[in-house]
């Protein structure tokens, strides 16, 4: 059955293989985004799916985005939640401005576009909602108490509210991919990068796609006794 998605952060990157993914499954797809005009005119151009623009970091603009998306396309059955920042770099020279913002926009934007859709979904019994978390919120990692502190608060977010929408129908999953080959990834310096990758027991960066099938799986019929999860896909880089 085709439902109406919204993925945050959805026109780049690992966002836009969810879209692509959820729209083969048969659902209304719309793609969240925050900056680049002209990489979401190619991705609607190229995909047909339409994307819409707010900062899922700001609650105002959140619930107004989300309402015209209802609006426009009908009610919001899933939500992935993927938008996310880094603003790497040691604590003694992170600016409070980098930790405010990653937590913001990272942690922030689930708990926006959450209130903005889940009071939908638990009154009408269904709903999905994926929220994509980091092994470097279950592990750490040098250069992102930021980060870490925003992915891995996002998966306390996901078992809390997984317990509130259960008996609504409604599941709340997180997915903590390891290093995945997009353009956040490709900005750790090389030196640091290959470092990383040879911990890496499969002995590759892991492909969008390969996190997009794990939320189709999360957010069809079949994930229904899946809630409050975490689906770690990081080519066993850690094993958790
Ligand atoms: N463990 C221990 N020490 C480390 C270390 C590590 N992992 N990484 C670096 N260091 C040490 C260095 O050896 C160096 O020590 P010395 O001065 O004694 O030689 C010191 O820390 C300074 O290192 P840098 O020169 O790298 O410092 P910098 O300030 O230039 O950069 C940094 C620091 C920005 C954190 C940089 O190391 C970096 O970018 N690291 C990668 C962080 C990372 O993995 N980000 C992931 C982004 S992708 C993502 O987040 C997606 C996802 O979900 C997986």
């Amino acid at each position: 059955m085709g439902r109406v998605a919204i993925v945050t952060g959805g026109t780049r990157g690992i966002g836009e293989a969810i879209c692509k993914r959820l729209q083969r499954q048969g659902h209304t797809v719309i793609a969240n985004y925050a900056g680049n005009d002209e990489k979401a005119a190619a991705f609607t151009e190229a995909t047909g799916i339409p994307a819409r623009k707010w900062d899922v970091g700001d609650h105002e603009a959140c619930l107004a985005g989300c309402a015209a998306v209802e609006a426009e396309f009908g009610p919001v059955d899933i939500v992935v939640n993927n938008a996310g920042i880094t603003r790497d770099g040691t604590l003694h020279k992170m600016s409070f401005e980098d930790w405010n913002e990653v937590l913001r926009i990272n942690l922030g934007g689930c708990f926006n576009m959450a209130k903005a859709t889940f009071p939908g979904m638990r009154e009408r019994g269904w709903g999905r909602i994926v929220n994509i978390g980091s092994i470097n919120g279950q592990a750490g990692q040098y250069g992102q108490v930021n980060y870490a502190a925003a992915k891995s608060g996002i998966h306390g977010f996901t078992k809390a509210l997984a317990q509130e929408g259960a008996k609504f129908g409604v599941t709340v999953n997180a997915i903590a991919p390891g290093y995945i080959d997009t353009d956040m990834v490709a900005a750790v310096p090389a030196p640091v990068l290959e470092k990383i990758v040879a911990k890496i027991p499969v002995g590759r960066l892991g492909m969008a796609e390969e996190i997009a099938r794990g939320v189709a799986f999360l957010t069809s019929e079949n994930g229904g006794f899946m809630t409050g999860s975490t689906m770690s896909i990081n080519g066993g880089q850690h094993m958790y």
